[in-house]
């Protein structure tokens, strides 16, 4: 028995994703959760025929606490997206209290669910997340998670396109570390396996567009908002490792993932080699039965992508400082 529940589910990505998340054969409850439109989702959804029994919630009569209540996993996408010319940051101001208030429902109602936290900024709001949970007691760093699958599956695409090959998803690994924002989101394309040979322009270009991607898909939309369906892939891709490393159902699963260095996973080294002090990075995980078992070492790097992570770190220590002040200072 699985209880999945989404929060933001009436969303540009919620529906999709809620859609993906009904084809999970792993799932037999999935509740879905927004301050509008949830029963209609939900009761279009219901009526795919597969395992999962689904239900809608809107905030009168304890929604949230009857989403959440028994729930394995939850996944975040609520809040406000970007429009042209926005960065993610400037999401802060309308995304952060969203975002806390949820974690205080998480704590309350679902405090050994895994946490998957799609709502921007990443950089901040997995720390307000985090923070929000320790205040409450019942904070468990493996079992949080940023969601940055949307920039490694961007990468597998955009060097299939350069290298001439088709855009099969995962024909290309390649690590995309950091975090979720512009240059903090490094891609180690030296590392891409199969190997592919690309001069140093190229290497540029393709860095740049996936660093900055997402701006793509918010021009063409013209102030319709940002990535949802090929967010909704990335997430529901994500979640379902997440679920399968927990069910057993796959024994070694490996992702990208923005979490908690100060963990038992091992994060220490990745942060020691980062400078020391940076609490959250995205990194290459294992996953396993309680959500994060083992981070990985960013493995070798190009002089060039050394130079990258040192931007990425730069930018990221306000980002996380950020997130946990705001909840510092919330009473
Ligand atoms: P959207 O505006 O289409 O949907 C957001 C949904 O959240 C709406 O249905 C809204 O009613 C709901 N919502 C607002 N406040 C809520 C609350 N307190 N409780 C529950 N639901 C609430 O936005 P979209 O396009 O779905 O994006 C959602 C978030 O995901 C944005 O912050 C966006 O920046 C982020 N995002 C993250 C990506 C990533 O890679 N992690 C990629 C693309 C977007």
């Amino acid at each position: 028995m699985v209880k999945a529940t989404v929060i933001g589910a009436a969303g540009g990505i919620g529906q999709p994703l809620s859609l993906l998340l009904k084809q999970n054969t792993l799932i037999t409850d999935l509740a879905l959760y927004d301050v509008v439109n949830s029963p209609g989702v939900a009761a279009d959804i219901s009526h795919i025929n597969t395992p999962s029994v689904v239900k809608g919630y809107l905030p009168p009569d304890g929604g949230l606490e009857k989403a959440l209540t028994g729930a394995d996993i939850v996944v975040i996408p609520a809040g406000v997206p970007r429009k042209p010319g926005m960065t993610r940051d400037d999401l802060f101001n309308i995304n952060a209290s969203i975002v806390r208030d949820i974690a205080v429902g998480i704590a309350a109602h679902a405090p050994k669910a895994f946490v998957l936290v799609i709502s921007n900024p990443v950089n901040s709001t997995v720390p307000i997340v985090a923070e929000v949970l320790k205040k409450k007691g019942v904070y468990d760093p493996k079992r949080l998670f940023g969601v940055t699958t949307l920039d490694v599956v961007r990468a597998s695409t955009f060097v299939a396109e350069a290298a001439g090959q088709p855009t099969e998803s995962l024909k290309f690994r390649i690590p995309v570390v950091g975090g979720h924002s512009g240059v903090t989101i490094v891609p180690l394309l030296s590392q891409c396996d199969p190997k592919v040979q690309l001069d140093q322009a190229t290497i540029d270009q393709l860095t740049n567009r996936i660093q900055f991607g997402g701006d793509e898909v918010v021009k063409a939309k013209d102030g319709a908002g940002s990535a949802t369906l090929s967010m909704a892939f990335a997430g529901a891709r994500f979640a379902a490792a997440v679920l399968d490393a927990a069910s057993g159902k796959a024994s070694s699963v490996h992702e990208y993932t923005y979490v908690d260095l100060d963990s038992e996973a091992g994060g220490k080294d990745v942060a020691s080699k980062l400078g020391g002090n940076l609490q959250y990075f995205s990194v290459p995980v294992t996953l396993g039965k309680n959500g994060v078992e083992k981070i990985h070492p960013l493995g070798g790097m190009s002089e060039y992508e050394e130079g990258l992570v040192k931007k990425a770190v730069a930018d990221l220590g306000g980002n996380i400082e950020k997130g946990q002040s705001f909840v510092a200072k919330s009473s």
